[in-house]
């Protein structure tokens, strides 16, 4: 059931390869000039302080081979062989199949070097703990001087070199007939000829498992991903591995931490919230391998992993419960903490009552583990794990998507739900995974998700949507928008359709309380992609941000906390290709709707939304031209005495829809600030063709 939405949801992608033609008539409501009346004083509503956060889950590799810090692939030796290891995205091979042996793990290779030899299998009767099934086992017949024997790990996509950089191992190893050390540990050119950072384990013991740590620091060398982990032997017999663990450096120097490069993208947006762990990630494919938080907190060592089967490839867990807690801390953003609702993607459920208690349970521990003080079982769960106090919870979700309430009984799931939180902690906030029509609940929830997965047509005539809203009715959460145009990340037409859709949202910021767009990352290395369009992208070396990101980016941080009234007289249109329904829903479909004349639509080029800061007096008119002519518009500011002769433009454009940031040119796009002068009450600004702007005018 819930793998047909998942197919609409793809569908809509391949749409996106047919994105309605902009026509090249632009027009004016009259000749008059166009012009924009602001009123200060007329506020509309209050701005949500929480408006703009970030959704993620585990989709795209992106945090196996991203965010997450930890270099080494099937670190655990569990990953199972698949055929199905990350699609390729358009145009690229998938993930190259490894080759795959029995008793033999993906991802590692033996080491035999200049005569050195030794063997490696996969063991199961000597486990570190009961989190393993399975340990790596390399015996060394012989070894000499100038010969290595030992393991290679080829990481995610390489392993990163970066000069001058630490690198922390962790090998979880015991040893056996008769060999006691040392191990060298090593970054290793692939061709084998370099080695950028090597450190020694002088001793390994055979009274049962140990963890053994050392730095790894590289010099002068250059940065490049031709790269692979290696350990070697210096002497004869045998040591099983139970886990093997590198790390380069730390947001905030945390241990099993993030990617600097990715967070600092994050910190630049100055988002308020973090919604996690899902998505489909959250709901697995089954009960079974749905995101099971108890089983990712912890010891590393100590985290089964699990088969992320939304999205096809193996989950270490290391980015567990703990560290999503940890990234919002680190970013000071709040939490939208996403609940297994006993339903995953395949349909299976729990029956409400007795059957979903468990699942009830389960909730109000993980809320415990985040919010409770250290007297509670897992309040002082969570300080044993490292973080005696507690963290910042507002809002959770009971499930994601729950698009077919009736047969799954979502409503009655929800209710079990929100009566057990609500009464131990009445104090949050509790969203329903269903949209806001969907409302008339056994229980209303706080909050709504809507989701919105959309091509430039539908997200530029829609920024109405939430204009009509009972003000006395719920209020809405956007988990989940975008502009699916551009692959992987969006092109500069849905970074223009995205910013006209904010416009909307941010008119409506007394309904829409929270926003958040999706997919928030994609891995591009090839094989690394599930879903197009995403926000940031990255490969094993360097992140970027889309052409969307820098426009979420201008528009989360240029925010008041008023929306006050604006109007555009004699506003521009022009016409747009109207999409047909269906259309491209199969490739190569050539029915009879498709060779039909397209349609058109006469559809507003600029689109704009007022803020102003009532704390210290700044104006912010942000003016999106999603057209390909230059506007220039007469600004009348009302409601205040004056304006400063001074103010500041933060603008981002480009000379046509399919431009795009990309790893290798990630600057192409970008915003741009410049002081203006001459401002006053009356003024003129043109706004470029394919333009986001942000005019902040302050308060005399
Ligand atoms: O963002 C990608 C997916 O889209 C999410 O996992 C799911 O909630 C939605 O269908």
């Amino acid at each position: 059931m819930r793998r047909q939405i998942i197919l609409k949801c793809v569908t809509l992608a391949v749409v996106v390869c047919f994105i309605p033609a902009i026509s090249t008539q632009a027009s004016r409501a009259s000749n008059s000039a166009i012009s924009m009346q602001i009123r200060v004083d007329d506020v509309k509503a209050d701005v949500s302080p929480m408006l703009y956060g970030l959704m993620t889950e585990e989709i795209n590799f992106c945090y196996e081979g991203g965010l997450y810090g930890e270099l080494i692939r099937n670190r655990m030796f569990k990953e199972p062989p698949s055929r199905r290891r990350g699609r390729g995205r358009r145009g690229q091979p998938a993930e190259e199949e490894q080759e795959q042996s029995v008793g033999l793990p993906v991802f590692w290779q033996l080491v035999q070097t200049n005569g050195g030899v030794g063997s490696m299998e996969l063991d199961t009767t000597q486990l570190m703990n009961e989190a393993a099934t399975n340990s790596l086992k390399l015996d060394i017949q012989s070894v000499g001087t100038n010969q290595h024997v030992g393991l290679a790990n080829t990481g995610f996509w390489g392993i990163p070199v970066w000069p001058n950089t630490q690198y922390r191992a962790r090998i979880d190893a015991k040893s056996g007939n008769g060999f006691i050390g040392p191990l060298t540990l090593a970054i290793v050119s692939n061709d084998g000829t370099k080695v950028y950072a090597q450190a020694q384990i002088p001793r390994i013991t055979p009274d049962g498992y140990h963890t053994y740590q050392a730095i790894l620091t590289t010099g002068n060398v250059e940065e490049t991903a031709d790269a692979t982990f290696q350990i070697w032997a210096h002497d004869t017999g045998t040591v099983w591995f139970g886990l093997v663990s590198l790390f380069p450096p730390t947001y905030n120097n945390r241990p099993n931490g993030n990617r600097i490069d990715i967070m600092k993208l994050m910190a630049d947006m100055k988002p308020k919230f973090l919604r996690f762990p899902g998505g489909n990630y959250l709901e697995g494919q089954t009960m079974a391998t749905r995101f099971d938080w108890k089983k990712t907190i912890g010891d590393i060592s100590e985290r089964p992993g699990h088969m992320c089967d939304a999205w096809g490839y193996w989950s270490s867990d290391g980015m567990g419960l703990l560290e999503f807690l940890e990234w919002a801390e680190d970013l000071n953003m709040e939490t939208i903490m996403g609940i297994y609702s006993g339903y995953s993607l395949r349909g299976e459920f729990a029956q409400p009552g007795e059957e979903l208690e468990p699942y009830v349970q389960d909730a109000l521990d993980e809320i415990e583990y985040a919010i409770g003080d250290t007297s509670t079982t897992w309040g002082a769960r969570r300080a044993q794990d490292g973080h005696p106090e507690p963290f910042k919870l507002h809002y959770v979700e009971i499930g994601n998507e729950e698009f077919r309430p009736d047969q799954s009984r979502y409503y009655e799931r929800f209710a079990q739900f929100y009566d057990a939180i609500k009464a131990k902690y009445p104090q949050l906030e509790v969203i329903g995974a269903i949209g806001y029509t969907d409302r008339e609940l056994v229980r209303n929830p706080d909050v709504y998700d809507d989701h919105f997965y959309r091509n430039s047509f539908q997200m530029q005539t829609d920024t109405t949507h939430y204009n009509n809203f009972d003000r006395n009715g719920g209020k809405v959460f956007v988990g989940e928008w975008a502009t699916r145009e551009g692959d992987p990340t969006s092109n500069l037409g849905a970074a223009l359709s995205d910013a006209a859709w904010m416009t909307g949202m941010e008119r409506n910021s007394d309904v829409v309380i929270l926003a958040a767009y999706a997919p928030l990352f994609v891995n591009v290395n090839p094989g690394g992609q599930q879903w197009a369009t995403d926000l940031i992208g990255f490969d094993t070396l360097s992140a970027f941000g889309s052409t969307s990101y820098w426009g979420q980016q201008m528009f989360y941080s240029n925010i008041g906390n008023k929306v006050v009234a604006a109007t555009v007289e004699n506003m521009p249109t022009r016409a747009m290709e109207v999409p047909r329904r269906g259309r491209g829903s199969r490739r190569g479909n050539t029915n009879a709707q498709q060779e039909a004349e397209p349609q058109t639509q006469q559809v507003q080029s600029l689109f704009y939304n007022v803020t102003y800061d009532t704390q210290n007096g700044t104006i912010y008119a942000k003016i999106v031209n999603v057209s390909e002519t230059p506007y220039p518009v007469n600004i009348r500011v009302s409601g205040v005495d004056d304006i400063s002769a001074t103010g500041t433009l933060i603008q981002m454009k480009g000379s046509g829809l399919d431009e795009v940031n990309t790893i290798d040119n990630p600057g192409n796009i970008l915003p741009v600030t410049t002081d203006l002068n001459g401002l006053s009450k009356d003024f003129t600004q043109t706004f470029p063709a394919y333009s986001i702007s942000v005019l902040k005018m302050y308060k005399q």
